[in-house]
């Protein structure tokens, strides 16, 4: 099995990527919304194929990324039945598998955090993704939401602790940089939960966290349960001057073809020396040299009131020169994917040798 464990610093939020080897159906695991275009990019470079987008329950600390997921890869989102919401695309339950591929994960109904809280299983119960019921030497809070630490006892003790010891526990947050755990672990060393506790105890312990309310949970909890879809139905970070894509590395990047028939409404950034400028791979006809160790010192030579494409012999210069523009402040900045190597490749007009 394809699986990937992706973090939002903002929000200390893990999201999961699990794809099956063979057919490379996926699912993705409590998507962030602003990590939307980083997702896509990584699911697009794995070649994985999205199948649901699934939310372990309704955060109160971020926005989902679900509902951007169906639409910009026709995922099914996926949400516990207990809450009652209506624009899901499938409602699960306790028992309820989803598959992908040949890989699976079976729904265990964990509420106690919020009252629909599940927690997903992998077909070998080798890997649980736990959302915020049981966490790394933690447990999610109880205290909104309908939270209930009666419940949530019940929940961890009876569906978690109940898989096998070697089962890895991957949850939804973690604060200090923690990335898995197993049950056994927990069922030893959880502070709340763990050893001898008792239900007393672990009630005592979770009614006394005294922590703040959470910032976000005014604006997160009532765009959640609408499945994070924006207000203007656009994805955070949109690009709009042309068909430029993300790639998991933070380079925008723009395909050589889309250039060549675009040329003249571009401003191209060649970042290679003079040498190989007159060299023997040529340049594009309307290309401004700035080789690219100069180019911090002259930014003033390129224009902001229309697109920059950079480029060099392979796109990897050109690469740190997108980067060294966006963080300059320029606003519509791409790297022509592949350099001029692939631009010759294809047999692209407008190279002059
Ligand atoms: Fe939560």
């Amino acid at each position: 099995m394809i699986f990937r464990q992706l973090f939002d610093s903002v929000s200390s939020t893990y999201t999961y990527l699990l794809g099956c080897g063979d057919t490379h159906d996926a699912v993705v695991i409590d998507p962030v919304f602003e990590q939307h275009s980083r997702d896509t990019a990584l699911i697009r470079e794995l070649g994985l194929k999205v199948r649901y987008a699934l939310d372990t329950h309704v955060h109160a600390d971020h926005v989902t990324g679900a509902w951007l997921m169906r639409t910009a890869l026709n995922a099914e989102t996926v949400l516990s039945a207990r809450y009652g919401i209506d624009n899901v695309d499938v409602s699960v339950d306790h028992g309820d598998v989803l598959a992908f591929g040949n890989c699976s994960l079976t729904v265990r109904a964990t509420p106690g955090h919020t009252s629909g809280c599940l927690t997903f299983v992998t077909s070998g119960q080798d890997m649980a993704f736990t959302g915020d019921c049981l966490m790394i030497r933690g447990a999610g809070r109880t205290d909104f939401q309908a939270g209930d630490e009666h419940v949530m006892w019940h929940s961890i003790r009876e569906q978690i602790f109940t898989l096998p010891d070697n089962c890895l526990v991957y949850p939804g947050h973690d604060y200090a940089g923690r990335t898995v755990s197993t049950v056994l672990e927990e069922k030893t060393f959880n502070p709340r939960i763990g050893g001898d506790a008792r239900e007393e105890d672990f009630v005592g312990y979770m009614e006394n966290l005294g922590l703040p309310h959470p910032k976000l949970i005014d604006i997160a909890v009532p765009a959640n349960l609408n499945g994070g879809r924006p207000a203007d139905d656009h994805p955070p970070g949109e690009i709009n001057w042309g068909p430029v894509t993300m790639t998991f590395a933070g380079i925008p990047e723009i395909r050589p073809d889309w250039v060549a028939r675009h040329l003249e409404d571009l401003f191209v950034l060649d970042v290679r020396s003079s040498g190989e400028f007159d060299g023997d791979l040529g340049h594009l006809d309307t290309a401004h040299l700035i080789p690219l160790s100069e180019l911090r010192e002259r930014l003033e030579e390129v224009p902001r009131d229309r697109p920059v494409v950079t480029v060099c012999q392979s796109g990897k210069r050109s690469a740190m020169a997108a980067e060294i523009l966006l963080k300059s402040g320029f606003e519509q900045v791409a790297n022509i994917n592949g350099g001029l190597i692939q631009w010759s490749r294809l047999a692209l007009p407008f190279l002059r040798h």
